[in-house]
């Protein structure tokens, strides 16, 4: 029997199509080679944006033909569209050779969803599950090993569904990740390791006691072995200076910041509840630059946000120019149901988000090339 895992969206989700593979392998499933010789379909979704949503809509639809010559075929859909009922509901509805729809927090009930099928009824389950509970991974990301330290956000910002999908976060237990990470060392096989979260730097502070991401790193950083550590995301208003330090003091730390600034603008920034300012912003960016003058930084902008003027993108045009990042990810504000952005007046029209989404690009190329040549 073989399983075939189509993953969209974050590294995250590619992390969770690990653990997938690792529950399907647990049931006896080798991994096929095409769609068309699997038995078992995985579809790992995510929500973030209009176009993400779609893609996978399409996909979806086009595996009708695949059902009609392999009945005994199992199509699953999982990820962030599926925790929105809603959506899982729209889903259910128009592709009626669906056989599982789960949300994001009933992932380790695959393989129960899957005997289930195989018995001929079909599931569903809203419910969240517990952090720490151990499962096999099936890590396939090279000599890059993935480990979540903590799940879900606090943040609201007011354009993002992440929080709605992935519920309040949720801090692994230190201990545990140190037993993950020093396995992963372990084997041999991993020269990197990467920490996810949606927001690392607020890494512990749900945890009692209380624990800081500076703290961890370091921790981490202590352990026998040959590796390099980095992670992502960081989020400007909880980055602190004594995480700054411990990237520049430990030898083990790739010096690397993600660090979305998402816009330039103050006014834009507040309706974003980003809960920082281009002034602070740019004051974090010095202070990484000061003391670790080596340092790769990237970072997101989202333009077009509800009624941003021209000035103010220009705002985020000029942020960019300053900071000269190494890479940027720029995109088009997509409304995402349920969030307060979406239900705002002074909706900017897609001609619009276009030109600005350009100019970024733009931008970033330029910037790219003169840093080349130099
Ligand atoms: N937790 C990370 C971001 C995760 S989502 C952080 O806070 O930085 C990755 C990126 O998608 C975001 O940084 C943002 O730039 C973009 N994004 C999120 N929601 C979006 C939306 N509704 N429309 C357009 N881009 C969005
Ligand atoms: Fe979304 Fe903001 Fe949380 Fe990032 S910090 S996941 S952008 S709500
Ligand atoms: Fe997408 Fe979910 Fe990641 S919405 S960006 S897969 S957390």
């Amino acid at each position: 029997m073989k399983y075939f895992i189509v993953t969209y969206g974050c590294q995250m989700n590619v992390h969770e199509s690990e653990k997938i593979a690792g529950i399907l392998e647990g049931l006896g499933y080798e991994e096929g080679k095409t769609r068309e010789e699997a038995d078992i379909i995985v579809f790992n979704t995510c929500a973030i944006r209009e176009g993400a949503e779609d893609r996978v809509l399409g996909n979806v639809g086009n595996l009708k033909k695949l059902k009609k010559k392999n009945k005994n075929l199992i199509i699953a859909v999982c990820g962030c569209m599926t925790q929105k009922e809603q959506t899982a509901q729209k889903l259910m509805n128009t592709f009626p050779f669906i056989d599982i729809v789960i949300g994001t927090f009933n992932l380790p009930k695959l393989g129960y969803y899957i005997e289930a099928v195989k018995k001929g009824r079909q599931l569903e389950l809203f419910s969240e599950g517990d952090i720490d509970e151990v499962l096999p991974y099936k890590r396939t990301s090279g000599d890059n090993a993935w480990v979540n330290i903590m799940q879900g956000c606090n943040n609201f910002c007011t354009y993002c569904i992440v929080p709605y999908v992935r519920g309040r976060e949720k801090s692994r237990k230190e201990e545990n990740i140190l037993k993950e990470i020093k396995e992963i060392v372990a084997e041999g096989k991993y020269k990197k390791i990467t920490l996810l979260g949606q927001n690392v730097n607020s890494y512990g502070q749900d945890l009692t006691p209380q624990i800081s991401f500076a703290k961890l790193l370091k921790d981490i950083c202590a352990l026998d072995g040959d590796f390099t550590l980095s992670f992502m995301t960081s989020h400007p208003k909880d980055l602190t200076d004594e995480v700054i330090d411990v990237i520049a003091s430990e030898d083990k730390i790739e010096k690397y910041i993600h660090l979305p600034a998402q816009s330039g603008n103050n006014r834009i920034l507040k309706l974003m509840n980003r809960k920082y300012t281009r002034e602070k912003y740019l004051e974090i960016i010095d202070k990484i630059r000061a003391k670790i003058p080596s340092c790769r930084i990237t970072s997101d902008f989202i333009v077009g946000f509800p009624t941003e003027s021209d000035e103010e993108f220009n705002d985020t045009y000029d942020l960019a120019e300053r900071v000269r990042f190494d890479s940027i990810f720029a995109f088009m504000y997509s409304p995402r149901e349920g969030t307060v952005a979406s239900k705002m007046e002074g909706q900017i029209p897609d001609k619009i988000k276009h030109i600005r989404v350009n100019k970024l690009l733009a931008l970033e190329k330029k910037i790219q090339k003169e840093d080349n040549k130099r």
